[in-house]
C-alpha cells in the first residue's frame, strides 16, 4: 500500500500524539491564559471508541508510537479504558502528565505496558511551583516523581525555562540527576495563542549551556548520542546517574527529523505543533467517510519547518501564533 504518512520532504510519521482532554488540574501560565480557554462541548470530543478507531487507522499505516497528552490526560474519567483499548494495538504507549494524581494509576499503567512517562515540573521550589501552576501541589508532584522511579518507570522531567523566573534552578535540576536515574529536559519557551510569549522571556539553548559551563568544567560535561527523532540534545555530567537535555524548538528546531502528528481531543489532526490549519478527522469519521484521504492530504500539506515559520522573524509575528491554539488544547 502507498505510504500516506510520508510528507513531501520524505519524512515518515510513525509517532502520533493524542490529546485526551482539554481540561487540566493545574493552570500553568505558559500553557493557558489566566481566564482559561473555551472548552469544546462534550459531544465534540472523541469517545474512547472513536480514539481507538482513529488510532487503528494510523497504526495500519505505520504509526508505532502513541503518546497520550491533554490538558492533563489522567483527568479524563475513562482514562483507564482509553489506555486499555490502545494497549491492544502493536504500539509503544507513553504519557505526558503533570503527575499530580499519578499515584492512583500505577497499576493501570503497569497492566497496560506503559514503561515511560514525561512529567512536567518547572521548579523545585514550592512557592515558585505555586506561582507558575496557580495550584499548591508541589509536594504531591515531587513525591509522585520519586514513586514513578521507584516503581521502575523511565521518567523524563520537562522544565520550561523562563528568564528571571526559574533559570536560576538549572543547576539544582541537574544536581537532581546526580543520584536519580531520570532525564531532566530544559525546554525553550515557545509561542502559542494567549501565553504572552516574548523572545526576551525565553532562555535559549546557548544560555543554558553557558549556565552549565559556569558550574561545570567542560571535561565534566558529556554530550550523549540522541535517539532517532529525539526532541532533545542530550548530555550527562560525568559520574551522574541521570542525564539532562535541551529542547530547542525556537533556536535550533529538529524539524528535519520530525516524525510526529497530533490529534486533538476534539478530533482535529494537526500536521505540526505550529500548524495554523487542522483537518477534521472526527467529523468525517462520524459522517461515515473514509478518514485515510483526509490524513494523507493533511500530511502532504505539512510545512518543512515550524508550520511555515521557518525564521525567527516569522516566529515572532503574533498574527501567526494567534492562528494556532493554546498549548493546553494541543498537548505539547
Ligand atoms: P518523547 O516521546 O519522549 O520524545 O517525548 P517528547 O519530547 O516528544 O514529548 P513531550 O510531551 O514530553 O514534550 C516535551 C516538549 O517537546 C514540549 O515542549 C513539546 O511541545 C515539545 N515537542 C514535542 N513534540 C514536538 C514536535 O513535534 N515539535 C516541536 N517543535 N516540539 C515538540
Ligand atoms: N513552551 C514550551 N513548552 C511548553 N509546554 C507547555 N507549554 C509550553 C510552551 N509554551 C510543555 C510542558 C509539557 C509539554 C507537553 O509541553 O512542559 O511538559
Ligand atoms: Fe515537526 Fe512542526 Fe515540531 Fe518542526 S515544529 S519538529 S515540523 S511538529
Amino acid at each position: 500500500p502507498k505510504n500516506i504518512l510520508q510528507d513531501n520532504f520524505g519524512r515518515d510519521h510513525a509517532y502520533l500524539r493524542i490529546s485526551l482532554i482539554e481540561r487540566c488540574n493545574l493552570r500553568c501560565s505558559y500553557c493557558m491564559p489566566e481566564e482559561g480557554v473555551p472548552l469544546s462541548p462534550k459531544s465534540h470530543l472523541m469517545t474512547y471508541e472513536e480514539i481507538y478507531e482513529i488510532a487503528k487507522t494510523f497504526v495500519k499505516h505505520g504509526v508505532s508510537k502513541i503518546r497520550l497528552t491533554g490538558g492533563e490526560p489522567l483527568v479524563r474519567k475513562d482514562f483507564p479504558v482509553v489506555l486499555e483499548k490502545l494497549a491492544s494495538l502493536p504500539v509503544e504507549l507513553s504519557i505526558t502528565s503533570n503527575a499530580v494524581i499519578i499515584d492512583k494509576f500505577i497499576e493501570v499503567l503497569k497492566t497496560n505496558n506503559v514503561k515511560s512517562l514525561n512529567i512536567s515540573l518547572d521548579s523545585l521550589n514550592r512557592d515558585k511551583f505555586k506561582e507558575i501552576t496557580r495550584r499548591d501541589n508541589f509536594e504531591k508532584v515531587y513525591n509522585n516523581i520519586l514513586l514513578l522511579v521507584k516503581e521502575g518507570f523511565k521518567v523524563k522531567l520537562n522544565v520550561v525555562l523562563m528568564k528571571d523566573f526559574n533559570d536560576n534552578e538549572v543547576i539544582d535540576f541537574i544536581n537532581f540527576t546526580k543520584t536519580l536515574p531520570i532525564t531532566v529536559r530544559f525546554i525553550e519557551f515557545m509561542p502559542f495563542d494567549g501565553n504572552k510569549w516574548d523572545m526576551s522571556k525565553m532562555v535559549s539553548y546557548s544560555d543554558i549551556m553557558n549556565i552549565v559551563y559556569d558550574s561545570f568544567d567542560e571535561t565534566q560535561v558529556e554530550r550523549l548520542k540522541d535517539a532517532p527523532n529525539d526532541t532533545s540534545k542530550n548530555y550527562r555530567i560525568k559520574g551522574y546517574t541521570g542525564s539532562f537535555a535541551i529542547i530547542s524548538s525556537v533556536t535550533n528546531p529538529f524539524c528535519d527529523s520530525c516524525n510526529r502528528l497530533r490529534l486533538t481531543a476534539n478530533g482535529q489532526l494537526k500536521n505540526c505543533l505550529f500548524s495554523a490549519t487542522e483537518s477534521d478527522i472526527l467529523g468525517n469519521l462520524r459522517a461515515g467517510n473514509s478518514i485515510e484521504p483526509i490524513i494523507e492530504k493533511a500530511v502532504k500539506a505539512k510545512f518543512k519547518v515550524r508550520g511555515g515559520m521557518n525564521t525567527l522573524e516569522k516566529l515572532q509575528e503574533p498574527e501567526r501564533h494567534n492562528k494556532n491554539r493554546s498549548m493546553i488544547t494541543i498537548g505539547g
